[in-house]
């Protein structure tokens, strides 16, 4: 090991091992989700403060999930890539800044300090992997792995398998997924947002444009959410439950309410003027709703618990069975 490295520790050096690239907010969660699942991991993070509180931070987020003992000795928090361990490494998962030319620079290090076969993949939620390894000697390798935030909580990641990416590579980070205990989809072309940021700006755009046409209030979009169809997607997706239901019902409403949805390219002006004041949520101290330190305290503590509950609900059952999907 490293001098340069900090570890917690000492457990066996034949544990798999993932490479994490970035100790902020996601790559600690994505290091977490690893973790807890028996990984050693090495997070590569530039910053010195942020890299000396990795493992606080990491504890934190164990203990909202399961063990923080779990934690001991599996994390090594380093300052470059050249201290990598590479032996047992079976992926890299980039979580840098959203910025294309340090994320460039990365997975050019990347390729060429990363064993052939490493799959190399990016967190990045705009940027696709082909931009990302433009003129990569490992292109094939480099592909987009979307978590979700809270990363360590929620079960979905989207897997890009895009044509310029080896089979063999996604099929391997898949399993890899299904290893770690996520629930893994794969999408096969890259659209801005790929599958779940679509879905959620079709449903912001509406929500926000009901709120600017004073239709209904910010809360009571939430509530309908919350505890409308939202309630219902933790036992099952939108597909699924239309199949409860009858599609034919559905076509008719269709029909009727597609034409009056919106469907502006900007984003709603209610948005732009929470922006142009200010108003960027628990980050400002104000959003839709006023924050003060105690009601984030409590509010973050309530999210996470409620999402542990959530998840246990989503995974279902051993018994459980899956429907016999047809298209
Ligand atoms: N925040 C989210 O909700 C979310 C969700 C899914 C995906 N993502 C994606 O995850 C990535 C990271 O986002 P975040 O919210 O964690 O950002 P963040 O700012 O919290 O963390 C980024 C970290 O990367 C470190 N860093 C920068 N350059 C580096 C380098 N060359 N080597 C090592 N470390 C470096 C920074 O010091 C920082 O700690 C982005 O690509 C973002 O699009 C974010």
């Amino acid at each position: 090991m490293s001098d340069a490295c900090t570890r917690l520790g000492s457990v066996s050096e034949a544990l798999p091992r993932a490479v994490i690239v970035g100790g902020g907010t996601m790559g600690t969660g994505v290091a977490a989700a690893f973790i807890h699942q028996g990984w050693m991991v090495d997070v590569i993070e530039t910053d010195a403060q942020v890299r000396r509180s990795l493992s606080s931070r990491l504890a934190g987020l164990m203990q909202q999930s399961v063990s923080a003992s779990s934690l001991a000795g599996r994390l090594r928090a380093c300052a470059s890539l050249a201290e990598v361990q590479w032996q047992h490494v079976q992926i890299v998962s980039e979580n840098v800044f959203e910025d294309l030319p340090v994320k460039r620079r990365v997975f050019a290090e990347l390729a060429e300090i990363a064993p052939q076969g490493v799959p190399l993949t990016s967190n990045s939620s705009t940027l696709h992997a082909s931009e990302i390894s433009l003129s990569s000697s490992r292109a094939d390798s480099i592909m987009n792995l979307h978590f979700l935030m809270p990363a360590h909580l929620v079960p979905l990641v989207e897997v890009l398998a895009t044509p310029e990416v080896a089979t063999e590579v996604v099929d391997r980070v898949w399993h890899i997924m299904l290893a770690i205990g996520k629930k893994p989809v794969r999408i096969m072309q890259a659209l801005p947002g790929f599958l779940v940021n679509r879905m959620q700006a079709a449903l912001m755009r509406e929500a926000l444009a009901l709120i600017d046409a004073g239709v209904a209030t910010a809360q009571d979009i939430d509530i309908a959410v919350r505890y409308g169809f939202g309630f219902r997607y933790a036992a099952c997706g939108p597909i699924l439950q239309k199949e409860h239901s009858g599609w034919d019902i559905s076509h008719k409403l269709y029909k009727m309410v597609f034409p009056t949805l919106a469907n502006h390219a900007a984003p709603p002006n209610v948005l732009g003027r929470m922006i142009a004041q200010g108003r960027l949520g628990m980050k400002t101290g104000q959003g839709f709703v006023k924050w003060t330190v105690p009601a984030m305290t409590q509010e973050r503590a309530r999210f996470n618990r409620a999402m542990n509950e959530a998840t246990e609900v989503a995974r279902g059952r051993p018994d459980d069975i899956e429907p016999d999907w047809q298209l």
